[in-house]
């Protein structure tokens, strides 16, 4: 079971950014999802959640934006360290979706899923609300990515690139600003996440073959060096 020691030491992952990234990661998330089992006194004594260190939620209560918040960062502005996406500004039903998917095991996450099957369809539309109408600045980059490496994303962004990727913005919107509840925001995601999600895309693509015109379809086409360009450039760029 998680203890005070747990939460403290996400408090203080959570403000290191000179650390190994993918084994910090791991040990950040692991924290995280400690706090996330024990919902929010754990939360309170670490100082992340504005809640009052005496607030006690029964299992059953909604869960409180300030869960999410301790994963996606304030605001929902996503975590490059963490690997979690930009909730802020997104299309609501897109984000209540992702939630029902979660809760129903159509989209597989070891950390989401568990969050989602308490969430009851109110939950999920609420919070999808709250996190659509906030805004946020861009999530802190572990690294700042190379001009070359924005341009290149920039360029396949605009207007695809080689073995056949298309334009990200002919389905994401002309900024990537996202287009509808079925294609999400891409621009002002951490890098990190949209790297792990094309990832898990192309995965997919390997288990089964995938639907013309679905974003299994389009990563399935990508080479890691495209992946990494325009994960880059999605990072820099606001929605
Ligand atoms: C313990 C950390 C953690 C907590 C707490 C958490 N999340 Fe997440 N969330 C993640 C991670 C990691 C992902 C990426 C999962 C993936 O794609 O495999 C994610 C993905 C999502 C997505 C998908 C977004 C997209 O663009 O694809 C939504 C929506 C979401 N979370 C909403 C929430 C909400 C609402 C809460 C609070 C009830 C919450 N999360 C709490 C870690 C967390
Ligand atoms: C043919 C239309 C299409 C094109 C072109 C396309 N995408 Fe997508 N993309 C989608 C759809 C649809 C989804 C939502 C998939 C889902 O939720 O299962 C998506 C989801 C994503 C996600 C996950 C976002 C999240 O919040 O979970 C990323 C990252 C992404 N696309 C990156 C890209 C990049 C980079 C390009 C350009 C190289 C691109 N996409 C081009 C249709 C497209």
């Amino acid at each position: 079971m998680p203890t005070t020691h747990d939460s403290r030491y996400l408090a203080f992952s959570c403000t290191r950014h000179d650390t190994d990234i993918s084994a910090f990661g791991r040990l950040a998330l692991a924290a995280a999802l400690c706090v996330m089992f024990t919902w929010f006194p754990a939360l309170a004594m670490a100082g992340q959640s504005p809640a009052p260190a005496t607030t006690t939620i029964s299992t059953a209560a909604a869960p409180s934006t300030a869960l999410c918040a301790s994963c996606h960062g304030e605001h929902g502005a996503g975590s490059d360290v963490l690997g979690t996406p930009r909730l802020a500004g997104m299309n609501p039903e897109y984000l209540a979706h992702a939630l029902s998917m979660f809760k129903d095991g159509t989209r597989a996450s070891v950390i989401m899923q568990p969050v989602a099957q308490r969430l009851s369809p109110d939950d999920m539309h609420a919070l999808a609300t709250y996190f659509s109408a906030q805004h946020a600045p861009l999530a802190q980059a572990q690294h700042v990515p190379s001009a070359d490496l924005i341009s290149a994303g920039k360029r396949l962004a605009e207007s695809g690139g080689a073995h056949d990727v298309p334009a990200c913005f002919s389905c994401h919107g002309s900024s990537g600003q996202g287009n509808g509840a079925r294609f999400p925001a891409i621009a002002g995601q951490p890098m990190t996440f949209s790297i792990a999600r094309m990832r898990e895309f192309q995965a997919r693509a390997k288990a089964a073959p995938p639907k013309p015109g679905s974003m299994t379809e389009v990563a399935s086409r990508m080479d890691d060096a495209q992946i990494e360009a325009s994960a880059a450039f999605f990072s820099v760029t606001m929605p």
